[in-house]
């Protein structure tokens, strides 16, 4: 399915691909009449709430709203995908938090120290070992990592610190925006923060002359920057980092 790329798109204005003129494309796709799936036969619906390699897309409350309507309409099982956009890095626990769908099974893991599967007690298996991760290094010093992680986040407030940090940033970034033509979009949603270009050729060289100036970033998408500070980044750190990559777009496009 294609995924809405629009953060503000409706079912009437959409133009990521994901709305049709008659409902959207996964509701078409279980149709009765139009349709080349049976409901019946869909084993689950996986998606990531925020995408991550697919460039740090944030997806409209709208397609949100539809893949809740479907997922209760023809009773089909949800996984959220939350590698990258759980565990507060949105400032939610969960990036489906931001949304209407309840997902029934998350998968966790990146931040966590340890890969985890999160269900609902109707979904998780009863037998044992039929989730394991011999092969994962999952062992009982990650899973006390994770635990651990969980409990500071909680206790140092972490997700207030992520939207408040995430709103600064975000500040920061559209005043480069403003100041450098080749930046297309600067978006966020806590600290899971993007600024995409023109070109990749564009990205890669931000990236670069960034690395040279010692702020560590990442590509995704086709052309797209990710800024992932850790969520306990304080003020004075998002100045200096923002400053960096002012520095950096200068070295690339001089001075704005
Ligand atoms: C969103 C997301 N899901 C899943 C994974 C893990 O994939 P795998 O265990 O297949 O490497 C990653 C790894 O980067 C990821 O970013």
């Amino acid at each position: 399915m294609p995924f809405c790329t629009d953060r503000d798109c409706t079912a009437e204005s959409c133009d990521c691909g994901f709305f049709t003129d008659e409902g959207s494309q996964l509701r078409r796709l279980v149709d009765g009449d139009r349709g080349v799936l049976d409901p019946e036969e869909i084993a689950f619906i996986i998606l990531e709430p925020v995408q991550g390699e697919g460039g740090y897309r944030i997806p409209s409350q709208s397609f949100g709203d539809e893949i809740a309507a479907l997922a209760d309409e023809y009773d089909i099982t949800l996984m959220a995908d939350e590698i990258q956009s759980g565990l507060s890095r949105t400032g939610k626990r969960w990036g489906a938090d931001h949304y209407s769908f309840e997902p029934d099974v998350i998968a966790a893991a990146k931040a966590l120290r340890v890969g985890a599967t999160i269900s609902t007690d109707e979904i998780f298996p009863d037998q044992k070992s039929r989730l394991s991760s011999t092969w994962g290094a999952g062992d009982i010093l990650a899973a006390l990592q994770g635990a651990l992680t969980i409990d500071a986040i909680e206790e140092h407030d972490l997700r207030v610190n992520a939207r408040t940090r995430g709103e600064q940033f975000l500040d920061r970034l559209a005043g480069l925006a403003a100041d450098f033509e080749a930046i297309t979009d600067v978006r966020g949603l806590g600290l899971m923060l993007a600024v995409e270009f023109d070109t990749k050729a564009d990205r890669d060289a931000v990236q670069k002359a960034a690395l040279q100036r010692g702020l560590l970033t990442l590509g995704c998408g086709h052309s797209v920057l990710r800024l992932l500070p850790p969520l306990d980044v304080t003020e004075r750190e998002v100045h200096l980092s923002c400053d960096l990559l002012a520095d950096s777009l200068a070295d690339v496009f001089g001075a704005s």
